[in-house]
């Protein structure tokens, strides 16, 4: 993976079918003629379990990845009613997994756990997208960057392999609210979560880092302004082709 490519990952979330295929078909087709761009681009769409490997068959696209969701920490088989395991994502057809979302910490996820789903991910040679971010009280508090720090050096082990994870960060408060950050609190944010990373690893590779929270067709223009930013983890917007690929579109325009 390099830095030079942006990425625009889709967080379905709880939502599509067999026949929400079609988004997936759409977006296919805007690649094939979107020739000048397609170099750079890695489009990854995160969907729930039960499309996984459907997707991953129809889908033989050189421009799109299948991601999931979430995992249970375990790494083999065993009684965890309603969990999968990251094998069983794999061996679905997954690529990609998102872990740490802020909608699964507050089902429970700890930053332990999130450490302990990472390490089975990675064993299995899933790419992890894993998010971060504060809460409106925590960044009132001025605790955005502590919280951000604890986050890192909690569930990142000095001995992951840098190049397969990939930072989102996600602040709470802009998940479906319509709220993002400013552009220079952005620039902050988004220079101290490498430097943090570049410390921890006692490396000079510039992680990967995302924006994630309320990412739409318009908001995009601005946000395609900060250098820092790699790519954009999507949620609501991905579940409409026509807004996805705008997305897209307006970040080159
Ligand atoms: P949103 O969700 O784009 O709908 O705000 C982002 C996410 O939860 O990953």
């Amino acid at each position: 993976m390099t830095n030079k490519l942006k990425y625009f990952i889709g967080n379905w979330k709880m939502y599509g079918d067999f026949s929400s295929l079609k988004i997936i078909h759409q977006i296919q087709h805007f690649c094939i003629g979107f020739k000048k761009y397609n170099k750079k681009n890695k489009i990854i769409l995160c969907v729930p379990n039960t499309l996984i490997y459907f997707y991953a068959t129809k889908i033989k696209s050189k421009f799109i990845s299948i991601g999931a969701q979430n995992c249970h920490h375990h790494q083999s088989n065993g009684p965890f009613t309603g969990s999968v395991s990251a094998s069983m994502l794999k061996k679905s057809g997954a690529k990609y997994i998102i872990l740490g979302h802020s909608e699964n910490r507050s089902e429970g996820d700890t930053n332990q756990s999130i450490k302990r789903k990472i390490g089975s991910a990675l064993s299995q040679k899933l790419i992890i997208i894993f998010c971060i971010g504060e809460t409106f009280n925590e960044k009132k508090e001025g605790k955005t960057f502590s919280v951000l720090r604890k986050q890192i050096r909690s569930s990142i082990d000095k001995k992951y392999n840098l190049n397969k994870i990939i930072i989102a960060y996600e602040p709470l408060w802009s998940i479906g609210t319509g709220k993002i950050p400013k552009v220079k609190e952005l620039k902050k944010i988004f220079k101290f979560i490498k430097n943090e990373i570049k410390k921890i690893f006692k490396t000079r590779y510039l992680p990967i880092v995302l924006y994630g929270g309320s990412v739409n067709q318009n908001n995009i223009r601005m946000l395609s302004t900060i250098s820092e930013i790699d790519g954009f983890l999507i949620g609501g917007a991905s579940k409409s082709s026509k807004k996805f690929i705008d997305i897209i579109k307006n970040y080159y325009k």
